[in-house]
């Protein structure tokens, strides 16, 4: 019984997420990113591209992204970006970055398991910095 009182709470855990995730993330995201995640010339990078197999083959990276920010000049599809991404870990909490964070991965058509609010506690507990985070970039995309 107790299995099946925890499998509910569980799916309509789940079934919450993905509204709250493009909710969250039409209010926090779309006006620099878009809606669709292809981003905005001069402003903000696409979220989306090949360069996302490596990237989110290690799903921290995202989760420190969105806790703590991301800045100096990276490369996205070939267009250089020398932007900031203010980090989120004072707005939103890690359940609401979790429920951002997998909206993300569906705008960029990789299916894949939603991310958990304990890993973007990970993230946040790891600390770091706008720099940081784009250092852990370069070396992903070595
Ligand atoms: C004020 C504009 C702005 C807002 C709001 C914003 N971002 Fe960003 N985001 C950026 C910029 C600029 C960069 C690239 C930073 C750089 O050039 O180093 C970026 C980078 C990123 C990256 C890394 C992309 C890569 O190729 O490594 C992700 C992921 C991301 N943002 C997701 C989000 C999500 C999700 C939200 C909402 C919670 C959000 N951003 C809100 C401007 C923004």
């Amino acid at each position: 019984m107790k299995l099946v009182v925890a499998l509910l709470l569980l799916t309509s855990g789940l079934a919450q997420a993905a509204p709250e995730g493009s909710a969250l993330y039409a209010q926090h995201c779309a006006t620099c990113h878009q809606a669709d995640g292809s981003g905005t010339v001069g402003l903000a990078p696409s979220l989306k591209g090949e360069h996302w197999a490596r990237l989110g083959a290690d799903r921290s990276y995202m989760a420190g992204v969105l806790q703590h920010g991301l800045s100096g000049p990276i490369m996205v599809n070939g267009q250089r970006f020398i932007g900031s991404m203010p980090a989120f870990a004072g707005q939103l909490d890690d359940a609401q970055l979790a429920a951002v964070a997998t909206h993300v991965m569906s705008l960029q058509g990789r299916p894949g398991e939603a991310y958990t609010a304990a890993e973007l506690k990970a993230a946040r507990d790891a600390g770091g910095s706008p720099p940081q985070s784009r250092e852990r970039r370069t070396q992903l995309l070595k």
